[in-house]
């Protein structure tokens, strides 16, 4: 991981292996950017102008050995239109300036953000910079490890105006969380289900519960059986892979005061179970787990930030395969709650461990309930790859989402929960169906779980668009939700 901190010398000053200065659009010239122009005696705008350098957001100039200057490179990057940079666009700076630094075998980079919107900017900057140096070698092969060169940026250090000195501190502090929250979360997600097995999510909680003082329980398919989870058992059922319950608790508030849970769904594998799934992108399944990934980037956060809270992170882990002990097609099982369920088609699984997950969770008498959930490709038909969607029993709840997941560029959207869409799970042999039918199917999804979390304020994310980019040379894990939900924490004071 890079080491992000704050400097406090000047641009034209600063040691380092390269110093980044803004350019507005129209070539008009950031604080920073006059500075090293003045001791350049005028080099910065020479070459500005001789590059036709557009000012666009993240077009990045190299100039290289400027006299005057204490630093052999300077970076001038673009942008945009206004005094600020859009989230967005600081987010592609911070890549694109990561991006050059490691081409360069730059180890050291100074960045001065431009002047107004800075601690948002360099929020997006270091999730920017994480995100172009995250790489994912460990199942390649030992000599593709042994060539794949670690990302030569090790130092990042930013330079903000004076106005912007005393909240900066734990702007930085709250964004690198984030960024090594979101990087573990990838990890995790990236990892093929050989490897991330629910035995494995289980040891990476008990590594984390003693890395930052954690009370972790993980219990195995005993366990679950004593607590009567009929609901998550029936989706286990089929699979050799033995599932987990995982529970982390961490105790930053006063004795006895209510926590805020957050419930992963942790899926390793989902084949559809005897609804099978289709063999084309089957691989994206392993990222099925991606909920609880998000939990345990979120509370890797919370062991850092160490905030003034209870907070307790809950994971039901298992996989969802076919075989003669599989659940099948018409199956009624009997949930944690006591109600029942007709499993009417297997492939509608995360709902059914969630389910029990939920009501697990009220033995904390939570302040809120927050489950993150790849639940159901509808979701993504409606959502696209944007927002993840948000669906509340509760205002304040919601709101306060939506505001973190603007705040950081990590956007929900708020669907409906109304009664009326509930008709769609009625069955005649069971208490509720397990699926409504096509329409409405991100509703319906979240309108199941929601019989499971009427006694306290719940929010339900569906991040099956967001979690991972299943295209292309990106292809893997995204680490969202995670840096809305450490802001999320992190304004609850
Ligand atoms: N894990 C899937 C949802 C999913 C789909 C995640 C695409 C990521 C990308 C979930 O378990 C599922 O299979 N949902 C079904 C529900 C249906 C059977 C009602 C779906 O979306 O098709
Ligand atoms: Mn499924
Ligand atoms: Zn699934």
């Amino acid at each position: 991981m890079i080491d992000f901190s704050l400097k406090t010398d000047s641009p034209h000053t600063t040691r380092a292996d390269a110093v980044a200065v803004a350019v507005h659009e129209g070539q008009k010239l950031s604080w920073a950017a006059s500075e090293i122009d003045r001791a350049t005696q005028g080099a910065l705008v020479q070459a500005v102008k001789t590059a036709a350098l557009s000012g666009r957001a993240g077009a990045v100039l190299p100039l290289l050995n400027l006299p005057g200057l204490a630093a052999q490179r300077v970076y001038v990057y673009g942008v945009g239109e206004g005094s600020s940079l859009s989230l967005k666009d600081a987010r592609a700076v911070g890549r694109a300036l990561a991006t050059l630094a490691c081409d360069q075998q730059v180890a050291d980079l100074a960045v001065f953000p431009p002047g107004e919107g800075v601690t948002d900017a360099l929020t997006q900057m270091v999730l920017g910079v994480s995100d172009a140096t995250y790489r994912f070698d460990e199942t390649k092969g030992e000599a593709a490890r042994a060539k794949a060169k670690a990302p030569s940026l090790a130092r990042v250090r930013f330079g903000v105006p004076e106005a912007a000195k005393k909240v900066a501190p734990a702007v930085l502090a709250r964004a690198v969380a984030a960024a090594e929250g979101m990087a573990y979360t990838k990890y995790l997600g990236n990892l093929p289900a050989n490897h991330c097995t629910p035995t494995r999510l289980g040891e990476e909680a008990k590594k984390l519960g003693k890395r930052y003082g954690f009370k972790v329980t993980v219990l195995d398919r005993k366990g679950i059986e004593k607590l009567g989870m009929g609901s998550f058992l029936s989706v286990t059922n089929g699979s050799d892979e033995p599932p987990r319950f995982i529970v982390m608790e961490y105790s930053g508030g006063k004795k006895g005061e209510a926590p805020t849970v957050f419930v992963g769904k942790g899926i390793t594998f989902d084949t559809g179970g005897i609804s099978i799934k289709p063999a084309a992108d089957l691989d994206h399944m392993k990222w099925d787990m991606s909920g609880a990934g998000t939990v345990f980037g979120v509370m890797k956060a919370v062991g850092e930030l160490k905030p003034a809270q209870n907070i307790v992170a809950i994971v039901a882990a298992c996989e969802n395969m076919p075989s003669g002990r599989a659940t099948k097609p018409g199956d009624v099982i009997t949930s944690m709650s006591g109600q029942t369920i007709e499993v009417l088609n297997t492939d509608a699984e995360g709902r059914l461990i969630l389910c029990d997950a939920l009501t697990y969770a009220e033995r904390f008498k939570p302040r809120a309930i927050i489950d993150i959930a790849t639940l159901t490709g509808a979701c993504v038909i409606a959502l696209g790859k944007v927002n993840a969607g948000l669906f509340s029993t509760d205002d304040a709840l919601a709101n306060d989402l939506i505001a973190a997941g603007k705040r950081m560029n990590d956007r929900f959207w708020r669907m409906p929960l109304e009664e009326e869409y509930q008709d769609a799970l009625s069955s005649n042999f069971a208490d509720m169906a397990n699926v409504g039918g096509r329409d409405g199917g991100a509703i319906t999804a979240a309108c199941f779980l929601w019989r499971f979390a009427k006694k306290y304020p719940w929010a339900h994310l569906d991040i099956a668009g967001v979690a991972y980019t299943g295209s292309g040379k990106d292809k893997g894990a995204t680490g969202r939700p995670v840096a809305a939900l450490v802001e999320y924490i992190a304004r609850q004071g």
